[in-house]
């Protein structure tokens, strides 16, 4: 056995890994292993490192920070990067969201706003989405519906959870059905119907706290709704006193070209959750809520003792001064065009490809068997691997990981987005 092979099997099966690799050094969009291999990665560990891997400002203010403190407990004094962190924040969110509750991981953040929407509204429940992804604590899993696999074995979960379609326009029976009259370009308002449905024959509206959304979604396919979606959500939510919160931990900091993805719907949440992206790798989320809501919590009912490490909140703040020093947003924007119109050139070349989607740097390439719109988890597993072989870490999603995600860091340049583009036709030429 070597090295790595002994150091695994004191490792939980229970998380497993893209490549059998020890990475030593990240710089921007690259990683080195200990054989000094580099794998260019497109996979920016999953949507966290959009400012690319150690980014030398954040790195800086990581640094500077350590030197003065590292941990300040949330409930003993306020520390000065979280001040600046807020400070920072109240410049990129709507200025509605202008209250924040800081803790460490995405699902942490997801079971904040759930106890906050059901403190503060005094309904039980909540509507999720098919195929939607919140994380892996009990209560974030209760709200995930991507694949069995997050939840078989650990059921039954928490009840008052109810699941409506997503409108994932590619894949709806409704559309399939009759093309000519429903579909992500018409004025096809299905998935908004069977809300309205759930809120008569399931949850009623006085017992129905909040609508969890991804305004993109992230884990269940990359999959971009049409616009009058979000604003429909947003209409029955004003329409019965219902929370809108977006969950933005996969969809926010600029992967889709604007800040916040819900930014391209018109619309505003009542709570806005980020993670992953916030802090360009140091561990921190957050909610951003309207005032009138967190004020309504009682003091003293949530918190963490990690929540908002000072390390962290520094390189938060680094993190979103780069994003306007940098232009990260125009060229993720930029970039995310050419990316979608070359990805679309791939579709009309290769048939294994059924559906091309994306906004930003966030695009989704979906697998199908020939003729239909079978699945074809082979095809997409068979590319990813072709493209790891090749030196270009990417990823799957979707409920049948037969979706290959795009999520480069949004520092990229045209020539290593290009250089991305050709291991992946060579990967489809290799596998075809
Ligand atoms: C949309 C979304 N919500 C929540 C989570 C959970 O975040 P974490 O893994 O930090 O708990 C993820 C993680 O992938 C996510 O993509």
């Amino acid at each position: 056995m070597n090295k790595l092979e002994n150091h695994m099997s004191n490792l939980t099966k229970a998380v497993p890994h893209l490549v059998d690799s020890i990475i030593v050094r990240g710089e921007g969009a690259y990683l080195w292993d200990h054989n000094d291999r580099r794998y260019l990665d497109f996979t920016c560990g999953i949507g966290v490192t959009n400012t690319g891997h150690c980014h030398p400002k954040v790195v800086a203010a990581i640094h500077e920070q350590a030197d003065l403190i590292l941990h300040l407990q949330q409930n003993t004094a306020f520390h000065a990067p979280m001040l600046r962190l807020m400070e920072e924040l109240r410049k990129v969110v709507p200025s509605e969201l202008n209250t924040f509750y800081f803790a460490n991981s995405g699902a942490e953040a997801v079971e904040g706003a759930l106890k906050l929407a059901r403190q503060v509204t005094k309904r039980p429940n909540i509507i999720v989405f098919q195929r939607a992804f919140h994380g892996r604590t009990v209560g974030a899993m209760s709200l995930t519906t991507t694949k069995t696999i997050f939840r078989a074995g650990y059921q039954p979960l928490m009840p008052g959870v109810f699941i409506a379609p997503y409108a994932y326009c590619y894949r709806c029976p409704k559309a399939e059905a009759n093309p000519e009259k429903f579909g992500f370009d018409k004025d096809c308002n299905w998935a908004l119907e069977e809300i309205d449905f759930i809120l008569h024959s399931q949850t009623a509206p006085w017992e129905t706290a909040a609508i969890l959304v991804e305004p993109i979604m992230g884990e269940g396919g990359y999959v971009v709704p049409p616009k009058r979606f979000l604003r429909g959500l947003r209409k029955i939510c004003d329409d019965y006193g219902i929370l809108l919160i977006a969950d933005e931990i996969q969809c926010g900091f600029g992967r889709s070209g604007r800040f916040f993805a819900f930014e391209h719907f018109d619309i505003i949440p009542d709570l806005l959750i980020m993670a992953k992206g916030l802090a360009s790798g140091m561990p921190l989320s957050c909610i951003a809520s309207k005032r009138k809501i967190m004020d309504e919590t009682v003091p003293g009912s949530h918190g963490g003792t990690y929540g908002g490490n000072a390390v962290s909140c520094a390189a938060a703040a680094a993190t979103i001064k780069i994003f306007e020093e940098e232009n990260l947003l125009e060229n993720a924007s930029n970039l995310g065009k050419k990316l979608l119109h070359r990805l679309k050139e791939f579709k009309d070349k290769y048939p294994v490809i059924g559906d091309v989607r994306g906004l930003g740097l966030m695009a989704a390439v979906e697998f199908v068997k020939p003729n239909g719109k079978i699945p074809d988890k082979e095809k997409a597993v068979a590319v990813k691997n072709a493209c790891i072989e090749t030196g270009m870490l990417i990823l799957t999603c979707g409920t049948h990981d037969n979706v290959i995600r795009w999520i480069p860091p949004l520092i990229i340049t045209e020539e290593q987005l290009e250089e991305g583009l050709k291991i992946f036709e060579h990967a489809l030429e290799k596998t075809a």
